[in-house]
């Protein structure tokens, strides 16, 4: 049997793995699933031993533990880094689920499941190709080292120490990652550009305790009132950053990546559809295509406050929260963004409130050249895996080991995406298309076995 003919005979074997994996609800926001993050890490760990790693160990760190595991037996071939997270999104709003989030089930050509998609789902497809290429061929035909995090959805917020104080244990030929898209059903895409992220969370305080509001109302600073105006303001008409200093160090993107990134078959139709809102703003002057992947934008992700129990509570609350984030392009220091942002927000607040602004995590936009002779490969791979050639595309969302590797050891970065956009990451029903997991284990085991081929 031939490494297609192989994993397509043990398609139910692939799915019956997966679906112990998906069944661990390793959400690493959430402290309450402590014990989960760890049984999702010794999981991993027993899966990479089976598919034939060696000295697989579960490293402890701040937060929630790392995975890591190698074959260094290919003498003269290319050492591959393949990095990947096990911790997933919280599941809420359970109510809005189909299908529970973690009793994974087959619908319609796609498998729901919070994981599915971002990022279990693609980490396993690397899982059975290498057992696949080990069931086949007896070995690994490349050198191999593989880490699978479990802070990933958090920010990565521990991995900064890890990566420094393991450059040797880490150094590779190339980091190859499948944590990413494509830019359409039946369209292999190689990303080569990231944005970053800096994510933050601002507490406004008025009075120093809940009041009556009728006792009170009239005459007292209302926090969420004041949130409010100062989130207002955070945009300018034209859906700018209205933080001075915000676009100051934005690269301009080239004409020619410019009109390759538009001619790509990116289709607006189905991303409206996608999106369901009755219409879309954005930054005017750039296309769709260029404002999710190459301009920097801020975005509200949470806002509370005050009483949002059941009924009518006449109280005017002591704090207002927010949780926002702003994605980072190149030339854009993490930095210099929150010093210009703390410096906006200390100048709308009124001096009747008092403000702390918590960062959560940091990280800088990654893009690089897609050159290297590895390209070729995944190229070739994708093809055999998908029966098409791929298209290479930038993305919005943000993985911070990509940046962290890639400034480390500017080794190319391969990042081999088998999501689709319209698999809900994050979302209710999550899910990941069954063609889409199969095609990525024979794409990924087809781009191991012709590394060792170069
Ligand atoms: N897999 C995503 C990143 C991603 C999604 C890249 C879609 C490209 C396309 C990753 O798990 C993720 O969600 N990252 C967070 C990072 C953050 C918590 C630091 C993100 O982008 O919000
Ligand atoms: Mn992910
Ligand atoms: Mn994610």
């Amino acid at each position: 049997m031939n490494l297609t003919e192989y994993i397509d005979s043990k398609r139910d074997e692939h799915l019956k793995e997966l679906y112990e994996f998906l069944k661990i609800p390793s959400v690493s926001a959430q402290s309450e699933h402590k014990r989960d993050i760890e049984s999702a890490a010794k999981w991993v760990a027993s899966r990479l031993s089976a598919a034939g790693l060696e000295k697989v160990e579960i490293v402890p760190t701040k937060m929630h533990p790392l995975v890591y595991g190698e074959s260094l037996h290919a003498p003269g071939k290319p050492t591959i880094l393949f990095y990947g997270h096990y911790d997933v999104q919280p599941a809420e709003p359970l109510d809005l689920w189909t299908s529970p989030a973690f009793e994974p089930t087959i619908r319609g050509g796609n498998l729901y499941g919070r994981g599915t998609a971002d990022d279990k789902g693609q980490v396993h497809i690397h899982i059975r190709a290498l057992d696949a290429i080990l069931k086949t061929a007896g070995k690994l035909p490349i050198n191999l080292k593989v880490m699978i995090e479990g802070e990933e959805e958090i920010g990565s917020v521990s991995l900064w120490e890890f990566v420094n104080a393991n450059k040797a244990k880490l150094k590779a030929d190339a980091l190859v990652v499948s944590d990413t898209g494509m830019l359409a059903a039946g369209v292999p895409s190689i990303t080569y550009g990231l944005r970053g992220l800096n994510y933050y969370q601002i507490e406004v305080t008025g009075p120093a305790q809940d009041l009556h509001s009728g006792i009170f109302g009239g005459a007292v600073p209302n926090p969420i009132t004041i949130l409010c105006e100062l989130v207002a303001k955070l945009h300018d008409k034209n859906m700018r950053v209205a933080v001075p200093g915000f676009y100051d160090d934005v690269a301009k993107l080239s004409k020619a990546e410019r009109k390759a990134l538009n001619s790509l078959p990116w289709k607006a139709a189905e991303f409206r559809k996608t999106v369901g809102a009755p219409g879309l703003s954005g930054e005017k002057g750039a296309s769709i295509v260029e404002q999710l992947w190459t301009r920097p934008t801020l975005e509200l992700n949470g806002i509370w406050g005050g009483y949002m129990g059941e009924g009518s509570k006449t109280v005017i609350p002591s704090k207002a929260y927010a949780k926002f984030s702003t994605r980072l392009v190149p030339n854009q220091n993490p930095d210099k963004i929150t010093k210009a942002l703390e410096r906006h927000i200390r100048k709308l607040l009124p001096k009747t409130v008092k403000f702390k602004l918590d960062l959560h995590s940091s990280g800088k936009a990654w893009v690089a050249p897609y050159t290297h002779p590895f390209f070729e490969v995944a190229h070739d791979a994708l093809e055999k895996g998908f029966g098409k050639r791929a298209v290479f595309i930038r993305e919005g969302g943000s993985i911070p080991f990509v940046t962290q590797m890639y400034d480390t050891f500017k080794v190319p970065c391969i990042l081999l995406g088998f999501g689709l956009p319209d698999e809900n990451a994050h979302a209710p029903d999550e899910h990941i298309s069954l063609e889409n997991y199969f095609g990525g284990i024979k794409a990924v085991a087809h781009f191991y076995e012709g590394l060792g081929k170069l």
